[in-house]
């Protein structure tokens, strides 16, 4: 192994310094499997610093003098791949169970959040919003925001500006295409903007997940997907409860395919079907309730 990362130039010695600070700084776990990704990534970051070895670069990023470079590394180095309306079954929720249930909470001034943790390029936090609008079209009146969050200060500056060549808009039908982008004429790939009936009701900021959570309310939904899937059951488990704290008690918790809690009950959750979580304490309310309606 050691001598396939040395013929590859990152050396066993700078990935493991990398790796750790990796860890450190974001949760993220490097393996050696990936070493020819991690490899590739990083040589961006060697040009882009002017360096010309990995030894002369571990040591600079991991020096005090090296923390922009840190979150440099840190954004080289996440998978920023997302769809629109990536794995539909959450929007299907979203729109005949979560919104029918809180509609009239809405109607009556109350409001209604949500939290794309790990937006990416804000794929996710936009298609949370055709949903929404899609299904209660009053809502657009009415006291709904999405807050979505990344480590990665590119992605979040290119999720705000919502703009997207169209082989990112796959996931978009003709209709809502229409109903919710505008095509950006003078671009040379052809390109559509967000308009401001979306546009206007997500919050974009740069969060790291490890970090302190500034926000002081909580939310009807997190969605938290394709996200955990890189760090270990350490940082996993250590995000559980919070994540908990962060939702209202009938919030719901939405995890990627190949994402689970590993001890839904331990942690606080009642699993709802295939990545879907919700406090405990409200499944077992809702499961007495509809007992009493039989
Ligand atoms: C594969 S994308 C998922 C995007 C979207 N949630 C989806 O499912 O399509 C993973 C995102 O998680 C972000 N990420 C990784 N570690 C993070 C951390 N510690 N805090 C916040 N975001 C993180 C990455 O920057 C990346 O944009």
């Amino acid at each position: 192994m050691v001598e396939k990362m040395e013929s590859a130039g990152l050396d066993e010695a700078s990935f493991k310094s990398i790796a750790e600070l990796a860890y450190k700084e974001s949760g993220l776990q490097l393996v050696a499997e990936k070493m020819s990704m991690i490899q590739s990534r990083l040589r961006h970051r060697l040009k882009a610093v002017g360096i010309d070895t990995f030894p002369s670069y571990a040591q600079f990023v991991c020096s005090e003098s090296g923390v922009s470079e840190r979150r440099e590394m840190i954004s080289a180095l996440t998978t920023n791949v997302s769809h629109f309306f990536r794995e539909q079954h959450h929007f299907d929720i979203l729109q005949d169970k979560i919104l029918p249930a809180k509609i009239d909470y809405l109607r009556q001034g109350g409001r209604f959040r949500v939290w794309s943790a790990g937006c990416s390029n804000g794929q996710e936090a936009y298609s949370i919003v055709m949903a929404t609008l899609d299904r209660y079209p009053e809502i657009a009146e009415l006291d709904f925001r999405v807050l979505a969050t990344d480590i990665d200060q590119k992605v979040v500056d290119f999720a705000s500006k919502g703009v997207y060549p169209q082989r990112l808009l796959s996931g978009v039908s003709p209709d809502r295409l229409k109903k919710y982008f505008t095509e950006c004429k003078n671009d040379s790939e052809p390109s559509f903007q967000a308009k401001s009936s979306i546009k206007s009701r997500v919050t974009f900021k740069e969060l790291n997940l490890l970090s302190d959570w500034p926000m002081k309310r909580q939310m009807d939904v997190i969605f938290c997907r394709n996200v955990i899937i890189y760090f270990d059951a350490v940082t996993q488990n250590s995000l559980w409860p919070r994540f908990k704290n962060q939702l209202k008690p009938d919030g719901y918790l939405f995890l990627g395919h190949s994402e689970r809690i590993s001890d839904p009950d331990l942690a606080g959750f009642a699993n709802q079907g295939p990545t879907t979580y919700r406090h405990k304490k409200a499944h077992e309310e809702l499961a007495r309730e509809e007992n009493k309606c039989l």
